[in-house]
């Protein structure tokens, strides 16, 4: 009887089971370790001066188990970029719009300072978290969004195991041309930053372009039984993000979860108004009032972010049921109870053996 177990990516990274978890929460990289997966970091989120601490308490943690390290790296950012100068820059009527939206939400400035308060996206930020993750012991390091050649060179010298998210196939042609030692095939059902091409049809062409070298896949899985799917389509493994925010360790503020929960499949959409970049969230009358009719289209990265990131921090801050929103894929409809991560690791791994089995069956029945 087949089993779920360790295919060649596995091995090389020295991992139980062939379940890739991205996530911005250090909790749930050491969880999925605990629990046999691959977790991946984002780092993209932190503030340039917390990452090295971050890295060197997870590491701690993780004491020696196998972790990676991902960075969004888009093409087009200003070489620096400082928030105060990008806002005030930014187009009136857009801001007037912001400020509407505030004023008919009664939404507050955040107290705290975070990422979105503080940062743009410009190709410094960038280098500082490039460095940062060089200097790491991460076993990976993956790239979204953009890559940057030199990085992958850097990275692959100092014996790290690269990999790229692509969602086409001549995102796939430029990645394997640098070098990249596997791909992450990501589909437009995944939470986050997103291409137009659904993963069922993504994964085999990003497979054929692949020519060997192995790839996950991910966008929209949230069960066993995709993992198993996943494998069948000759992808080496499943990489998830959306799952995670279901669990304690992904400190999810509490009227987000509550979304996540009830939101099915539909509840998701793609939309530029969270970063500038087509991005799939869960939707909330926040993102609804940027689809509405006579809503200005969203601003390019980083405008965007620098219009509205400070919303973004105090609809968290303040636990804002009706506003709050979150990058989401498909898959939320697998999110159906608050949960952990060994929780939802010990189920997928279940999912995909009941999976195994019952293929045979179908396959044997007469
Ligand atoms: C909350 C959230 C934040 C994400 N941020 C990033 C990111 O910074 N970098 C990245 O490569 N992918 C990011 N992703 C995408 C994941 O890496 C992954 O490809 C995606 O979640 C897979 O689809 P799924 O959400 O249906 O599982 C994010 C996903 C979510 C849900």
């Amino acid at each position: 009887m087949m089993q779920l177990g360790p295919t060649a990516i596995c091995r090389e990274l020295g991992v139980r089971y062939p379940i890739f978890g991205f996530s911005h929460a250090p909790d749930v990289i050491v969880a999925l370790a605990e629990a046999g997966g691959f977790g991946v970091l984002g780092l993209a989120r932190e503030m340039p001066e917390d990452i090295a601490p971050i890295i060197a308490a997870i590491e701690k943690r993780l004491a020696g188990k196998p972790y990676g390290i991902d960075l969004m790296l888009p093409a087009g950012v200003p070489r620096h970029a400082d928030i105060g100068g990008v806002r005030e820059a930014l187009p009136a009527g857009h801001v007037e719009f912001v400020e509407g939206l505030r004023e008919r939400f009664g939404l507050a400035a955040p107290t705290r300072p975070s990422f979105f308060t503080t940062q743009v996206r410009s190709e410094a930020l960038f280098d500082a978290q490039s460095e940062a993750v060089l200097a790491s012991n991460a076993r990976a390091v993956a790239t979204a969004i953009g890559i940057r050649p030199e990085l992958i060179a850097r990275a692959k010298a100092a014996g790290k195991y690269t990999i790229s998210l692509v969602g086409s196939p001549r995102h796939a042609h430029k990645a394997l041309a640098l070098g990249v030692d596997a791909l992450v095939a990501q589909g437009a059902d995944a939470g986050g930053h997103t291409g137009p091409i659904g993963t069922f049809s993504l994964v085999p062409q990003i497979v054929a372009a692949a020519a060997g070298r192995p790839v996950l896949a991910a966008g929209g899985i949230g069960t066993g039984a995709q993992v198993a799917a996943s494998l069948a389509m000759g992808a080496q493994g499943a990489w998830l993000g959306t799952l995670w925010l279901g669990a304690l360790e992904n400190h999810t503020p509490p009227a987000l979860l509550k979304k996540l929960v009830e939101a099915n499949s539909d509840d998701t959409l793609v939309t530029r108004a969270h970063s500038g970049k087509p991005c799939r969230v869960v939707r909330s009358a926040w993102i609804d009032a940027w689809q509405a009719s006579g809503a200005p289209a969203p601003l390019p990265m980083p405008q965007q972010q620098a219009l509205t990131g400070a919303d973004f921090s105090a609809m968290h801050e303040y636990d804002r049921a009706d506003l709050i929103y979150e990058a989401a894929g498909q898959s939320v409809f697998a999110i159906d109870a608050p949960t952990t991560v060994a929780v939802q690791m010990a189920t997928l791994v279940a999912q995909a053996n009941a999976a195994l089995a019952a293929l045979e069956t179908t396959l044997s029945a007469r």
